[in-house]
């Protein structure tokens, strides 16, 4: 089999690339190691930055999303026993929309069915081969049987543990990681949402995020030890603790699911290697605090689609060129913020007194200035794209 771009991974990143490539006209195959279950069930973030949603609109897959996604103009910061609101429709002009990632996953695999598009879910032993020369190729096998697949690019959006970037000869990466020592119990709950709006919580007990997915569906967060097995908290003490950390009333309510997510920055540079370019989690991950992760890869295959599209209509290599520069002048200034926000908000271990009024000093000044407070806001409604 042959197309124009293979692209590995049917997460936001591969399923939005392969929709703005076919819209202008290029022909690309999606390969996705897990079912299409799994893969439209699986909970992650839900926080879409303005521009991450024009981008959703523009491509024609964003009408669920202004239906059922929950349009949010603030959040609050809580700490020290009071309640602040960071204003972004005042500190900025901009929303951001709550829409869980795994309702854009199943409005891109959606709009790939209805345009009659290939998407193989459970290709197994993906593998990229030739990505220094003109005409790379992909292999996998689908029920045993082998296949190959001849492309001009293969885009890499295969997530942190994908096979795409550590296809990479290890001596042409710059790796850049922090490893947080702590992680988040998370759950979603059959529960109204207990606010109006996000609660990022600063306690003495430590973070805990109250966030939501629709009218009756909440999702909540508590920091724990990145070793914490979920299994050992029961729905009281989780909610006993939610409560305590946020200092606000949470009825509770069914608790649907529970995990543990680590907490982790990491930047692959460069982007690209030969024909083989890495969109998303693939090439850059990012702490949870602040959503950014869906965010970024959003960002990514929009870059990368216009280069495409360049290629495919003028032959022009330049933008293509580019793109990790492009990409990564940003991917760096998410990759602060992210950081930033998480050291704001979390208790360290190794954490002084002085490091801790240092921090309580810097929430304050947050809520008392407004210059503070609209940087904080410019980043989370999203910065501008590079172009
Ligand atoms: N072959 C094919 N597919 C693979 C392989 C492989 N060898 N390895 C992984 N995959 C698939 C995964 O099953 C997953 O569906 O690649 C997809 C990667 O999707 P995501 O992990 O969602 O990554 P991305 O599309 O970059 O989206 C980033 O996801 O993890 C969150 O916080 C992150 O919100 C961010 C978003
Ligand atoms: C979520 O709703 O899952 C969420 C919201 C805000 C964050 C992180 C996660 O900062």
């Amino acid at each position: 089999m042959r197309t124009q771009v293979a692209i590995i991974g049917a997460g936001p990143a591969g399923l939005l690339l392969a929709h703005l490539l076919y819209q202008h006209g290029i022909d690309c195959v999606v390969l996705e190691a897990r079912s299409r279950e799994y893969v439209e069930n699986r909970v992650r973030a839900g926080v879409l930055e303005h521009q991450s949603v024009d981008i959703l609109n523009a491509a024609g897959v964003g009408a669920r999303m202004m239906k059922e996604g929950l349009l949010h103009h603030g959040i609050h910061l809580n700490f020290g026993g009071e309640s602040h609101r960071i204003d972004f429709e005042a500190l900025t002009g901009r929303a951001v929309m709550i829409y869980g990632q795994q309702e854009v996953v199943k409005d891109l695999i959606a709009a790939r069915l209805a345009a009659r598009q290939p998407l193989i879910f459970e290709a197994d032993s993906v593998s990229v081969h030739d990505f220094e020369s003109d005409s790379p190729q992909v292999r996998y096998s689908i029920d045993g049987q082998a296949r190959t697949l001849e492309c001009d690019f293969i885009a890499g959006c295969d997530g942190f543990h994908g096979i795409c970037r550590s296809s990479i000869p290890a001596a042409q990466l710059n790796v850049f990681e922090r490893v947080y020592p702590f992680a988040w119990l998370g759950i979603l709950a059959e529960m109204p949402p207990a606010a109006e709006e996000l609660i990022y919580a600063n306690d003495d007990r430590g973070f805990a995020l109250l966030s939501m997915r629709s009218p009756t569906v909440s999702r909540l967060y508590l920091q724990c030890h990145p070793d914490e097995d979920p299994a050992k908290w029961s729905d009281d003490q989780i909610w006993g603790e939610l409560r305590t950390r946020l200092h606000v009333e949470v009825p509770g309510g069914p608790v649907l699911q529970k995990s543990v997510t680590p907490m982790r920055s990491f930047v692959a540079e460069p982007m690209r290697f030969g024909r083989l370019f890495l969109a998303g989690d693939a090439a850059h991950i990012v702490p949870p605090t602040g959503a950014k992760g869906m965010n970024l890869a959003i960002a990514d295959v929009q870059v990368l689609a216009r280069g495409l599209q360049a290629f495919y209509r003028e032959g022009s290599e330049e933008d293509l060129s580019a793109y990790s520069a492009t990409c990564l002048s940003r991917v760096w200034k998410v990759q602060r913020f992210s950081w930033w926000m998480t050291s704001l908000l979390h208790r360290f271990d190794d954490e002084t007194p002085f490091d801790h009024r240092r921090q309580l000093a810097e929430l304050e000044y947050l809520v008392t200035s407004r210059a503070a407070a609209q940087s904080l806001a410019e980043n989370y409604v999203g910065l501008p794209l590079a172009h």
